[in-house]
């Protein structure tokens, strides 16, 4: 073939499957990447009400670690901390870190109770996992247990401008609106892939979706190099490129996207319990976002009847507390689900 005919056929090809991505959190803009990326015959349209610096994931502490998901395999599970994790590993040791705002982060998880499980099921995945000496506990006397390990931290106000440009050169197009339906990209794609967050609620009337309110503080404290998270996941100190995060907040079904005083002199007051030195930290800025929880983060596929056509949609939302930690992972299960959309797709080129 001479490379006019390779790029007729290329041209013809993209405008034979068309997909679209809702959303431009770290989870859409993760699976946006991994199919344009993957299937160079599709076209790829990012659709966003929000963009960084507006969305939930912006503000993300940004630190790589996870609680298990009850109804999930848990190999599964293992996977997407894994892919995630590798990856963000890789562009850490690369010279993109900066720009991709990504950087290693070694710190400690302490425990008040000694949990039942004394290693999480990533515990492997990170690097130099292990459980903290007596004399490294003792400067937190309220603690009777901890684990240091070093993992990877995302600053995700430069990670998702980032990924937009990587999507971008990878040939995919974005656009700024809001999506009422899904009926309503019926027309102009062949795929959509779902990843609203906390929209889904209303996009996809999936009632167990709900918010799980965060509020965190940026302060500067540029002599901190070392995480503190307390493993009840209220209490945390997350060092960054450019500043020190600390929080927090989970409250359950709570809307407000306020700063709340109250939460910021608790806050304050419960981190520097942990790191007296904070008391010095001048306070840089403050910022509530609201976790997309489920019981379980949907990641699978449906053909859904769309005027009159089936349009396959796949499904990647309800990350929780845990959205940066697994976006990538996920990513790839969607790109997967895509492929075997694209496959019962009757007279579709095969990708
Ligand atoms: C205080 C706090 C700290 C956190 N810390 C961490 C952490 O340390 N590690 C970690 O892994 N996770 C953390 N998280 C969780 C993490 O922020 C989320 O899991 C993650 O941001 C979810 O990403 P997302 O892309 O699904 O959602 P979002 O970032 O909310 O993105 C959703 C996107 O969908 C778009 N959208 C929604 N509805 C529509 C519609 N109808 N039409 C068009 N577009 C639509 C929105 O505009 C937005 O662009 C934290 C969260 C909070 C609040
Ligand atoms: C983010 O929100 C602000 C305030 O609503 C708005 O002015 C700005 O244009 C938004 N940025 C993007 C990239 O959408
Ligand atoms: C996303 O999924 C939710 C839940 O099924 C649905 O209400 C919404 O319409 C979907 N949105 C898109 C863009 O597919």
């Amino acid at each position: 073939m001479t490379s006019c005919e390779t790029l007729l056929l290329r041209l013809f090809q993209m405008k034979s499957v068309r997909g679209v991505v809702v959303g431009a959190g770290v989870v859409g803009l993760s699976t946006a990447v991994c199919i344009a990326e993957n299937l160079p015959l599709c076209s790829v349209t990012l659709l966003s009400e929000k963009f960084s610096p507006n969305t939930t994931s912006d503000g993300a502490a940004g630190i790589v670690l996870a609680a298990e998901f009850p109804d999930i395999l848990l190999e599964r599970q293992r996977r997407w901390f894994k892919d995630s994790f590798d990856n963000l590993l890789a562009i850490a040791q690369s010279e993109h870190s900066p720009d991709a705002g990504i950087m290693l982060s070694s710190g400690w998880q302490i425990f008040k109770e000694v949990p039942t499980n004394r290693k999480p099921f990533w515990s492997d995945f990170v690097t130099g996992f292990r459980t903290m000496t007596d004399g490294e506990l003792k400067r937190f006397p309220d603690h009777k247990f901890g684990q240091a390990f070093t993992t990877v931290k995302c600053e995700c106000s430069t990670y998702l401008p980032w990924l937009k440009e990587r999507f971008r050169k990878a040939g995919g197009r974005v656009e700024q609106r809001k999506v009422n339906s899904l009926q309503e990209l019926s027309d102009s794609f062949d795929f959509i892939v779902n990843c609203s967050g906390l929209g889904s609620k209303q996009l996809v009337g999936d009632a167990s979706v709900y918010p799980v309110r965060g509020q965190v503080l940026k302060v500067d404290a540029p002599w901190l190099t070392h995480f503190i998270r307390d493993g009840d996941g209220k209490t945390y100190i997350y060092p960054g490129i450019h500043s020190v995060t600390i929080g927090g907040t989970r409250q359950e079904g709570d809307w407000r996207l306020h700063v709340d005083k109250g939460d910021t002199d608790g806050i304050l007051d419960r981190c520097s319990r942990l790191e007296p030195s904070l008391k010095k930290a001048k306070v840089l800025s403050e910022w509530v976002g609201l976790r997309p929880s489920r019981r379980n983060p949907r990641v699978e596929r449906e053909w859904l009847q769309l005027q009159g056509r089936m349009v396959p949609v796949v499904h990647n939302y309800g990350h929780g507390g845990w959205g940066v930690t697994i976006a990538w992972g996920t990513a790839l299960d969607a790109l997967e689900l895509v492929r075997q959309c694209l496959k019962e797709m009757p007279q579709q080129a095969k990708l």
